[in-house]
């Protein structure tokens, strides 16, 4: 079942049925000002950072679920509506939510009377917009009510939930015009407040909760809506809120627009007050005026728009299948951007204070958004690779407000430095900016022993090489990729963290074949890069080291028919045919598949057989079989989880495109390709019901065979899944990659596919790509023509002229 529908022209999917089998969401803002908004309008805002800076308040996992947001209340008469359709729930005659890039327009229509709420934060500004706009379509004048509403939160969101006896006295506002401002704790240590104006004279007002909704009644009847009259009420600690009253009249046709303006500003110490007790609103009424009038919203949002025209012309593709080209177009670079923006920290399945930016995910990230904003990109490696240890260790987390590791957490999960050389080299792949590895880099953020990147990377393989197991496989430590796999953490306290306890070092034997397929690859990357920078005795030192892993993966890694996942503490094997449950897992043989360990001797096509066989399922591929139905002290974590769901035989869609390439590297593209559809949203559209999650965007997991409901998706929208499907798609199926002299072709395609075009902007030029498969082959190329020239090679050069080049790629 459908609850709406893609409209690839604007770059939007709209919604037309409310009940949304769950809140189905957009972000607003990009750069230090974020909204998270749902199709019903709830949601709420933060400045950087959703724990420490939470401008309005939001309840998690609340009774009705998605409580608290952006509202309007309308009154007609006796009857009181929202736009969407939420909090009132009154039944709206129409409704259609709009959510496009960074964008969210709901529209509501109810007894002759559309209501469209339009919502965005403007590039630069540290703001949300608001353009409310009324017509009246019926024949009699409506006389309207107008409420806005929205709670702020007290700053830091974590201790607004649960420091009450200090809280309630805290609150704090002024008002002025029809401006409200949320000033608690501004007059000792902090520099900010909030606000939330209207551009029109307001007919009142309210900022006590208590006495906007009265202490029983829910978001969906304040008493003060079902009066018709505003109390004009000044918060004094309690929970202050803010809401303005309009009084509308509306002739028959007639429409008239409104703009709310819910924004943040921050004051240096000697500016910060106006007089005695009253803050200084100079930066506040400056933004409210850049938007107090519809051309100037309107001309904000075309902006917006340019904005990511901008950003998604960099790779387009024209497959003649939607499906697929709205996810690579559109939807899958939005969500890899999102991810950029907001980490692991705010979403519907996040709650804003939990975690900091991951040290392996964030590098993760990069290889989804490199191509639309590299200068960012940049900059983000350069904070990451701050955050590690002088040995190569890291810091798993840090804070994105002070940009520091992140002590409660610590460090010791051993796959972490080699994702830093990912995100490097795809960096410099996009870029040819060889330049940022002679960049001096702290570590642990002390610029007294700050090295150059380059050296970062160095001592990131060399983390590997110095912390080997018994069997010369990479000793996994807290954890690798996989977080739920904590072979040093023998817990039988619910007290205590999995992530974080790790009591267990001495004599551990516990080693990781994902963390080995995992140097192997990065490691040729680091090879490469030290035989391009001249460095060829360290080129040889590093490859040696790469040449003994791949022989122990072989030695001591395969298990006759896959490679097995790890051994425990005891060196006994896991996702080995010798265990009775978990005796295959995905990451391994996705890892091993990918560098092609073996491959030559076959045990590449086998693994992916094995995986095929025992982890395909309907939904997807789960990443263990079979699932763990007892908790296994030694293995931590995954065990935890009941059969089917996360870590334990969930399918997980971050590590589906490991497999999806690993066929690719076997030339599969009838499987890579079937791999892709079966967790891609927008070709799940149809089963909205079961997948529950937008269908616009990837969650992180999809519930698998062994679980109660297979086929349910969770934790949409902040996850690797995002990046590493683009990457899958983009270059290995699709098979376009940069690369540090030009543009790789090499596509593994379904072999009835009979081509497809891309368009890729690469170094300054951009290239026009169609590509012909007249043989109906899954791989291999037998000619490229570049602006009418036939070439050797399956590089197209750099041009970095400008102009545009037209490609022509036969496969055969
Ligand atoms: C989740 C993992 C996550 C870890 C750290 C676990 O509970 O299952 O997916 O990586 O927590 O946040
Ligand atoms: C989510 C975490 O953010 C990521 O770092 C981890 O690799 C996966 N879960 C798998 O456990």
């Amino acid at each position: 079942m459908k609850f709406g529908h893609f409209d690839d022209q604007h770059r939007e999917y709209v919604i037309t049925n409310p009940k949304t089998p769950w809140p189905w969401i957009n972000y607003l803002g990009n750069e230090d000002f974020f909204s998270l908004i749902s199709n019903t309008a709830g949601g709420y805002t933060f400045y950087k950072d959703a724990k420490f800076r939470r401008l309005t308040r939001y309840r998690y996992n609340n009774v009705p679920m998605d409580s608290g947001g952006k509202y309007f209340y309308i009154k007609d008469e006796n009857t009181v509506w929202s736009p969407g359709w939420k909090p009132c729930k009154t039944e709206l005659d129409s409704y259609e939510c709009r959510h496009g890039m960074n964008y969210t327009s709901i529209k509501g229509e109810k007894n002759g009377v559309t209501a469209t709420a339009l919502y965005f934060v403007p590039l630069k500004t540290w703001a949300e917009v608001q353009k409310l706009s009324l017509t009246n379509n019926s024949k009699e004048v409506k006389k309207l009510k107008i409420f806005s509403f929205v709670e702020w939160c007290l700053w830091n969101a974590a201790a607004d939930m649960e420091n009450f006896q200090r809280n309630f006295s805290t609150g704090e506002v002024e008002i002025e015009d029809s401006v409200i401002y949320h000033k608690t704790e501004y007059k000792e240590r902090r520099d900010h407040f909030a606000y939330y104006s209207v551009n029109v004279p307001v007919q009142g007002f309210d900022t006590d909760r208590e006495s906007f909704f009265g202490l029983y009644n829910g978001f969906d009847e304040p008493q003060v809506v079902a009066e018709g009259k505003s109390r004009n009420t000044e918060a004094h600690g309690w929970s202050p809120i803010a809401s303005h009253y309009l009084e509308v009249e509306l002739q028959p046709g007639e429409s008239k627009d409104f703009v709310f303006v819910l924004g943040y500003v921050e004051n240096k110490e000697e500016e910060k007050w106006e007089s005695k007790n009253i803050i200084n609103k100079t930066k506040a009424k400056e933004t409210i005026a850049k938007f107090n009038t519809v051309a100037k919203v309107d001309a904000a949002l075309a902006e917006l728009r340019e904005y990511w025209d901008n950003l998604l012309s960099v790779y387009t593709i024209d497959s003649g299948d939607d499906k697929l080209d709205r996810m690579v177009n559109i939807w899958n670079q939005y969500q890899c951007m999102i991810t950029f923006c907001f980490s692991r920290s705010a979403s519907y399945f996040e709650s804003g204070i939990g975690r900091g930016m991951g040290f392996r995910d964030s590098n993760q990230d990069l290889i989804g958004f490199v191509h639309q904003i590299p200068e960012r990109a940049r900059e983000r490696i350069i904070d990451i690779a701050s955050t590690q240890f002088q040995d190569g260790g890291c810091y798993h987390q840090y804070q994105p407000l002070t940009k520091k590791g992140n002590n409660d957490i610590g460090g010791g999960f051993n796959d972490d430095p080699m994702w830093l050389i990912l995100g490097t080299i795809s960096y410099i792949k996009e870029t040819g900016d060889f330049g940022i590895l002679t960049e001096m880099v702290p570590f642990d953020n002390d610029m007294s022993v700050a090295r150059t990147l380059f050296e970062h990377l160095t001592v990131s393989f060399d983390h590997v090489v110095n912390n080997l197991g018994p069997h010369g496989l990479p000793l996994i430590g807290r954890a690798d990729w996989n977080d739920c796999l904590n072979l040093n953490c023998f817990s039988n306290d619910p007290n205590e963290s999995f992530q974080t306890t790790e009591n267990k070092t001495e004599g551990t034997k516990a080693e990781s074949l994902m963390i080995a397929g995992l140097f192997v690859i990065y490691g040729r990357d680091y090879v490469t890069l030290c035989t391009k920078l001249g460095l060829t005795e360290e080129a040889v030192r590093a490859q040696s080291h790469i040449d003994a892993m791949m022989d122990a993966v072989k030695k001591h890694g395969w298990d006759g028919e896959w490679f097995i996942r790890a051994y425990d503490y005891y060196g006994n094997k896991i996702g080995s045919n010798e265990n009775e449950e978990g005796k295959i897992f995905i990451e391994s043989n996705g890892w091993c598949t990918m560098a092609g360990i073996g491959k030559e001797e076959g045990l590449c096509e086998k693994a992916l057989e094995a995986v095929k066989e025992r982890l395909d399922c309907e939904h997807g591929i789960v990443l263990n079989n079979p699932a763990f139905t007892k908790y296994y002290i030694e293995y931590g974590e995954i065990s935890s989880y009941p059969a089917g769901y996360k870590e334990n035989a969930g399918i997980f869609c971050h590590n589906n495109p490991w497999i999806m390439i690993g066929e690719t590297v076997v030339g599969n593209g009838n499987r890579a390709w079937e791999y892709y559809r079966k967790i891609c949203p927008s070709y799940l559209e149809d089963i909205s019901e079961l997948h529950k999650t937008e269908p616009y965007v990837y969650a992180q997991m999809i519930s698998g065979k062994d679980a109660f409901k297979p086929g349910e998706a969770k934790n949409s929208w902040l996850t690797g899944t995002a990046s590493w499907n683009f990457y899958a798609i983009t270059q290995f199926i699709l098979g376009i990659q940069p690369d540090y002299d030009g543009l790789l072709v090499d596509p593994c395609i379904p072999n009835d596919w009979k081509g497809f075009k891309v368009s890729r902007k690469f170094r300054g030029a951009e290239y026009h790509i169609e590509i012909q498969n007249p043989n109906g082959v899954s791989k291999g190329v037998k000619e490229i023509i570049v602006d009418g020239k036939s070439q050797a090679s399956n590089l197209i050069p750099l041009f970095e002229d400008g102009e545009d080049h037209e490609v022509k790629v036969i496969m055969g």
